[in-house]
């Protein structure tokens, strides 16, 4: 994208990745991203929001030199290598600029980067005189990293937040992109990046909420021009499930594939929101996101050996480490001739501290018995939730 301008002094001077489509080499992100850089002008020093990806050095050099910009400080909100990675370029053709950041986001720069430039340490709440702007900068940890601030500039009422309300979002519309769309992918983006940490994210919430923000404006995605909207998504996905279901499910030979149908249908007939997602199909991105407001967790799986279907068990790995808000989960399944496909389960989910419904695990072809059975668990999982479903 070129340089555009934002407000007065301040210039959106970032780099877009529309081909880009994963991320950590895990999420799928369908319609590319971005890696934004702000440049704030004042009447007595400059300074640059954040760099870019290594691999995008030159193009955020060439929207700097555009600008005739010589940034008196580097400002870095995060030390992952999207923000900071072109840092070490930057240093070598502003070797004058003072490079801000928390302390550990520093120690994160030697550490990762091998930067040893003019770097100093801000502290909570320290304010950043340019002249005639002032950048205030807070602290707030865990939204991505344990090194991670936000910067308000107070004058503009805009804050640049980093990570925290980002999507990967490529667009040429920087103010303009609709907000359904900014929310969708900005949802996503929150399944990734910060659904293991909603306590941090409610605390980073509160602690900019006496600030008058009037644009917000991430590292990722385009900007957000009703900071309500998202600061209001945000608390609501930090705040626990919805009551839906999701069943993740897969099938060799169509057996569980039966219950799967069966259980879906009668979770409907209660008005239960469910989601089955068949993890051979599915990307992580989806999965996460699917359980960002996720109460029940329904494992449906052939019994492979001893345990759940490989495919089954990666979903669960990556489940586990995200720390979704589910409370209940339940195991359904269809065996050939013997299983421990629960107890294993429970073992790769050991880090959620869950309740278990009774399963239901089938030998062979499901009969009307078990289908029965999976109408009792879609009763049981109504009833469950009558607190969500206003019941
Ligand atoms: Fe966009 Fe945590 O880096």
């Amino acid at each position: 994208m070129t340089v555009k301008r934002i407000a007065d002094g301040v210039y959106y001077t970032g780099t877009v990745d529309w081909d880009r489509r994963t991320f950590d080499e895990l999420v799928e992100i369908p319609r590319g991203t971005s890696y934004n850089s702000y440049l704030i002008r004042g009447s007595g020093a400059s300074a640059l929001i954040d760099t870019t990806e290594p691999s995008m050095a030159g193009e955020l050099l060439k929207n700097l030199d555009s600008l005739g910009a010589e940034p008196d400080y580097i400002i870095s909100q995060h030390a992952e290598q999207d923000h900071s990675g072109a840092l070490p370029e930057l240093i070598e053709r502003y070797p004058d600029a003072e490079v801000l950041g928390t302390a550990p986001c520093l120690e994160l720069l030697e550490n990762l980067l091998d930067f040893r430039g003019d770097m100093r340490a801000i502290e909570d709440g320290e304010k950043l005189s340019l002249g005639d702007k002032t950048l205030e900068f807070r602290v707030t940890p865990w939204v991505h990293w344990p090194d991670t601030m936000v910067t308000y500039l107070e004058e503009e009422g805009i804050l640049f937040s980093c990570d925290f309300f980002g999507s990967h979002l490529a667009t040429s519309e920087l103010m303009e992109e609709r907000p359904g769309e900014i929310l969708r992918e900005a949802r996503r983006y929150y399944a990734h990046i910060m659904m293991p940490f909603p306590q941090m994210v409610r605390s980073n919430l509160r602690k900019i909420s006496d600030l008058d923000i009037s644009i917000i404006a991430p590292s990722h995605g385009p900007l957000i021009m009703e900071p309500g909207m998202i600061m209001d998504a945000y608390s609501a996905w930090s705040s626990g499930g919805s009551g839906k279901t999701v069943i993740l499910h897969v099938t060799m030979h169509g057996s569980t594939e039966i219950m799967v149908s069966r259980l879906t249908e009668a979770l409907m007939e209660h008005d239960v929101s469910v989601r089955p997602l068949n993890v051979a199909s599915a990307d992580p991105g989806e999965l996460l996101t699917e359980l960002v407001d996720a109460s029940f967790l329904v494992i449906a799986s052939p019994t492979v050996l001893t345990g759940p279907h490989p495919k089954i068990a990666a979903a669960l790995y990556l489940t586990g480490a995200m720390r979704p808000p589910i409370k209940y989960a339940a195991v359904i399944g269809s065996y050939g001739w013997g299983t421990r496909i629960e107890s294993e389960v429970k073992g790769i989910l050991s880090s959620l501290n869950l309740e278990y419904l009774d399963p239901v695990l089938v030998k062979g072809l499901p009969g009307d018995e078990d289908l029965e059975g999976l109408d009792e668990l879609a009763l049981k999982i109504s009833e469950l939730g009558g607190e969500y479903f206003g019941k």
